[in-house]
């Protein structure tokens, strides 16, 4: 068994979007992120030319084939290759969350994830989620809510809100703290983002669109009286 073999059966549980990476659990043992180990090649923040064969990763759901080294981080080819900027640089060590994305449905840091890695699965960006002119339910709650200061938060508590709600459609105040817990926010926008995510979970239970996207004015206005009846 070689020292990489051996460090990957090291950790646990397994990351689903690659093996060998650690997940930290927010709660219940749920997937929340990824803690680089010494199997993780993270170190790499600006993406390496590679002249063999392209890497091709699913983003947004369009198949994207990238002239990048795996070993490069997700995050740097998101920003970098393809332009995507709604996942933030912050810590670049999966320890603040501004960089999260969704691996197949499960909020993951790009930071420390290599892009190699994600081959086969769906990765979610903030720009996959919705648009300004089209903004996805926990995009319109966090702005009724107005939760923000600086916003440079914002993409990792977004992308890990439309994570929690995918699985736990009616958090209570410790499910959500617990989910979030990972999420650093230096300006203290705490309470607003916390009643953005109630917010955003009664419009999703009041009826979600197919797409995912906000339903209509008169449609969230009910959803919201409902919530607070
Ligand atoms: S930048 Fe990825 S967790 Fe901080
Ligand atoms: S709003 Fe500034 S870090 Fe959260």
């Amino acid at each position: 068994m070689n020292v990489r073999e051996a460090v990957r059966r090291s950790v646990e549980p397994a990351c689903p979007a690659y093996p060998g990476h650690a997940l930290t659990p927010a709660d219940s043992g749920v997937p929340f992120g990824h803690v680089g180990t010494a199997a993780h090649p993270s170190g790499a923040r600006t993406s390496t030319r590679s002249t063999s064969a392209g890497l091709s990763i699913e983003v947004n759901g369009v198949r994207q084939t990238i002239a990048a080294d795996p070993s490069t981080s997700l995050l740097t080819v998101l920003r970098n290759d393809l332009g995507l900027n709604g996942p933030k640089y912050g810590c670049g060590l999966g320890q603040c969350g501004a960089c999260t994305v969704l691996v197949d449905g499960i909020a993951a840091r790009a930071c420390v994830i290599p892009a190699g890695g994600v081959r086969g699965r769906r990765i979610t960006t903030l720009e996959g989620l919705g648009t300004r002119a089209h903004p996805h339910l926990v995009q319109q709650a966090f702005i009724d809510e107005q939760a923000a200061q600086c916003g440079y938060c914002l993409n990792g508590m977004i992308m890990s809100t439309a994570a929690l709600l995918e699985r736990t459609p009616e958090p209570d105040d410790g499910q959500i703290r617990a989910a979030l817990s990972a999420n650093l926010c230096r300006c203290g926008t705490h309470v607003e983002i916390l009643r953005a995510v109630h917010r955003a979970a009664a419009l999703m239970r009041a009826g979600r669109e197919p797409d995912g996207h906000a339903p209509t004015p008169t449609r969230r206005a009910t959803a919201l009286a409902a919530d607070e009846a």
